[in-house]
């Protein structure tokens, strides 16, 4: 005899083994569900969370697309929510641990290679991330007051930097992966969590239906002027930062290369089956213009300029 949610689990395996396939990169299987490529465990991660998680009023979630500044905002929130300004420079959340243990992916907890505190039984408030687009969010998440923060970024400078991601985990002693196919792959959506277009246009259309449950950052506007974006981020989280100095400090902690130059981030540690310190490379706007050649450009300005139309959003 199977227990219900053994019955629902088969079914759901079927009903992912169903679904159109690709290859990604020629070494991941994906599959295509509800508009959205993911690999099939994630699926079954994502479709837990859609039912069967239940969040509070005061819980916080981070949503962005891969390699969209993902790190920066958990590092951010985590000082923002969770840390005395003054704590001692060595003792800080961030030496201990990767943003990324710190602020787990949700869907991603399954890969963790550390034990991790289960989000569907620990008590509120919660600080947590998803990469998935916002229509797959639980109606918790979707109806009650519990806010989301999403980070995006500017799609050719998103696509170079998983370009080096991949390239890091997949081919480490190889040659890169062609990058002609990487754009082509990346416009096409056939990408884990893609397409991107879509996923970042989900909380954009979202956010300014309802400003005051959704804040939508820019990584391009983190960059030019974090003071100010930091300020934003902690006064939308009700956690106002008054004080110029602790400002400063925030955002100083949460740097580039501060976190890149952390023990933690260096010495091999390991989470999603990531070395911590593939979450840290160059961290520039513009980075693209150092790899894409004209044609490149063009696809993606191309597929940027249909996607996006007519929905306000630039980068
Ligand atoms: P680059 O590959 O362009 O350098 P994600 O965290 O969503 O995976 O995104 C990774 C990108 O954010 C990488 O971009 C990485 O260098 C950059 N990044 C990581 N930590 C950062 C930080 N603290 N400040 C600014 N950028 C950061």
């Amino acid at each position: 005899i199977m227990d219900s949610s053994q019955s629902s689990s088969d079914e759901n395996d079927a009903l992912i083994n169903d679904l159109p396939s690709a290859m990604f990169w020629d070494v991941m299987q994906i599959k295509k569900w509800q508009g959205f490529w993911f690999e099939p465990g994630l699926i079954k991660c994502a479709m837990k969370f859609n039912s069967s998680f239940d969040a509070k009023h005061d819980d916080v979630l981070l949503a962005s697309s891969p390699k969209t500044g993902t790190t920066w905002l958990k590092a951010l929130c985590l000082c923002i929510l969770h840390q005395n300004h003054n704590i001692p420079e060595n003792e800080d959340l961030l030496t201990k641990d990767n943003p990324q243990y710190h602020v787990q992916t949700i869907e991603s907890s399954i890969y963790s290679t550390k034990p991790t505190p289960d989000l569907y039984g620990t008590s509120s408030p919660k600080l947590f991330h998803t990469h998935l687009p916002f229509s797959f969010l639980p109606d918790s998440i979707k109806n009650t007051s519990c806010k989301i923060v999403c980070v995006a970024r500017n799609p050719k400078d998103t696509l170079v930097s998983l370009w080096h991601f991949f390239n890091s985990i997949f081919r480490a002693n190889q040659e890169p992966y062609p990058l002609e196919k990487a754009v082509e792959e990346f416009c096409r959506g056939v990408h884990q969590y893609g397409p991107y277009f879509e996923n970042v246009l989900s909380y954009w259309l979202e956010s300014r239906k309802r400003p005051e449950k959704i804040l939508f950052l820019k990584y391009e506007e983190m960059i030019k002027d974090p003071k100010g974006e930091v300020k934003k981020l902690a006064l939308f989280l009700g956690k106002p930062i008054e004080n110029e100095e602790d400002l400063e400090k925030v955002v100083w902690r949460c740097s580039l290369d501060r976190l890149r130059n952390l023990e933690v981030n260096k010495n091999g540690s390991v989470i999603y089956g990531v070395p911590n310190g593939s979450y840290f490379r160059k961290g520039m706007v513009g980075d693209w213009k150092n790899y894409l050649n004209s044609e490149m450009e063009d696809r993606i300005n191309q597929t940027t300029l249909i996607k996006f139309q007519g929905s306000g959003l630039e980068f």
